[in-house]
C-alpha cells in the first residue's frame, strides 16, 4: 500500500512540474498568434479575382438620384465610345476644353462624379467609373493639337461582339476585363451611359450574381452530349 501511495505521489508530482513548465509556453504562443496572416492571403486573392471593388455599385446606386438612375438619352454611341479610346479599356481622350496648364480635381469631379446636363457641352456627362482616382490628366489628355500627331498604321484591337447570352432573355456574359470597371453603374446606367449598352435595371444589386466575365471567347460552353 505505501510503495503505492509514493509512486502515485512521484508520478503527481512530475505532472505538477509539467504544467509549472508548460503554462509559461501556452501563454507565449498565444500572444504571438497572428490570426490576420490567412485571412488577408484569401482576401488578396479574391479582390484580385474577383472583387475589384464591388461596392462602388451599392456607393453610387445610393448617392445618385432615382431620376438619374432612370434617365435616358440616345445621343452616346459605341463608335464614338471607341474613337475616344487608342483601345478597349484605355483611358479615353477629354473631348472637352480644359483650363491650361493645370485643372484642379475637384474641378473634373464637380462635373463628373454625380453626371448631369451640361449647359456649356449641351451634353449629358459620363460619370467616372474611379473617382478614388484623383490625378485625372495622369491618364486622360485633352486633344490639344490634332496637326501635332503624324499617321500611323495602328490598329486597334477588335471590340468585344455583345448580346451573347446562352438563352433567348437569359443575361448576357461580361465581355470585358473587370480592372477599374467595378462601378457597373457609372458606365451602365443613367442618361451619360452609352445607349446601346445603358440597363434598366440598376435597383437588382449586385450585377455580378446574375452577369459573369467571360472575357476569353477561345473558351467553349459545356454541352451536354444527347443520350442515344
Ligand atoms: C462642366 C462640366 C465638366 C467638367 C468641369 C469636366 N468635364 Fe469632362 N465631360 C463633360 C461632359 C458633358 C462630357 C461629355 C462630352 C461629350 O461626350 O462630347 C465630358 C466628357 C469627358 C471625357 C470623355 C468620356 C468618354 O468616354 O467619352 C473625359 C475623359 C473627361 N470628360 C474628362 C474630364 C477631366 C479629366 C476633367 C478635368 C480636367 C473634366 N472632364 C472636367 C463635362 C465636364
Ligand atoms: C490611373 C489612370 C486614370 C486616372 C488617374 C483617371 N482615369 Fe478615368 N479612365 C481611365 C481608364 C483606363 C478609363 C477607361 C475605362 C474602361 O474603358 O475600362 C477611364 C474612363 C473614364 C471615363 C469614361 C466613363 C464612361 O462612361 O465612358 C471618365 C468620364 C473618366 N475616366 C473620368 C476621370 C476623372 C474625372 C478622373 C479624375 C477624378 C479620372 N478619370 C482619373 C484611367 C484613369
Ligand atoms: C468603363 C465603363 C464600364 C464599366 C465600369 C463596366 N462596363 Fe460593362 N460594358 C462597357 C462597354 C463599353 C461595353 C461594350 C463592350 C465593350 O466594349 O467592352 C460593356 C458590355 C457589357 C456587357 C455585355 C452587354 C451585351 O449586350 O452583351 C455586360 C453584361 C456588362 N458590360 C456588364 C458589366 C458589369 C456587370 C459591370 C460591373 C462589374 C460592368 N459591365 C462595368 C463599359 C463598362
Ligand atoms: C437578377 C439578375 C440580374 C442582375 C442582378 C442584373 N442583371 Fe443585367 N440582365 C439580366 C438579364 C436576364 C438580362 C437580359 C435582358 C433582359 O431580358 O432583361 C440582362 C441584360 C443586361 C445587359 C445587356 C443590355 C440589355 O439591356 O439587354 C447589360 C449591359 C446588363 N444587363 C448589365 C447589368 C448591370 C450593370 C447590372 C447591375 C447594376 C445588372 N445587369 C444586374 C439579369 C440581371
Amino acid at each position: 500500500m505505501e510503495t503505492s501511495d509514493k509512486k502515485m505521489g512521484k508520478i503527481f508530482l512530475v505532472f505538477a512540474g509539467l504544467c509549472v513548465i508548460a503554462i509559461p509556453l501556452v501563454v507565449i504562443s498565444a500572444f504571438s498568434f497572428q490570426p490576420g496572416e490567412e485571412t488577408a492571403a484569401t482576401i488578396e486573392a479574391q479582390s484580385m479575382n474577383f472583387d475589384q471593388n464591388g461596392e462602388a455599385i451599392f456607393i453610387n446606386y445610393d448617392a445618385l438620384s432615382r431620376e438619374y438612375l432612370a434617365g435616358v438619352s440616345s445621343e452616346r454611341t459605341l463608335s464614338e465610345y471607341y474613337a475616344r479610346r487608342q483601345y478597349p479599356g484605355a483611358p479615353p481622350v477629354i473631348p472637352h476644353k480644359v483650363d491650361e496648364p493645370d485643372l484642379a480635381r475637384v474641378e473634373c469631379l464637380a462635373c463628373h462624379a454625380k453626371g448631369g446636363w451640361s449647359e456649356e457641352l449641351k451634353r449629358h456627362t459620363p460619370i467616372t467609373p474611379h473617382p478614388e482616382q484623383e490625378a485625372c490628366r495622369q491618364c486622360h489628355i485633352a486633344v490639344t493639337d490634332v496637326k501635332l500627331f503624324v499617321d500611323i498604321d495602328w490598329r486597334s484591337v477588335a471590340t468585344p461582339r455583345l448580346g451573347r447570352s446562352e438563352l433567348p432573355g437569359a443575361p448576357p456574359p461580361i465581355p470585358h476585363e473587370l480592372q477599374m470597371r467595378g462601378d457597373c453603374i457609372a458606365c451602365h446606367v443613367g442618361p451619360g451611359a452609352v445607349a446601346s449598352i445603358r440597363v434598366e435595371h440598376p435597383s437588382r444589386g449586385n450585377c455580378r450574381q446574375c452577369h459573369v466575365p467571360d472575357v476569353d471567347t477561345s473558351v467553349k460552353p459545356f454541352r451536354r452530349e444527347p443520350r442515344s
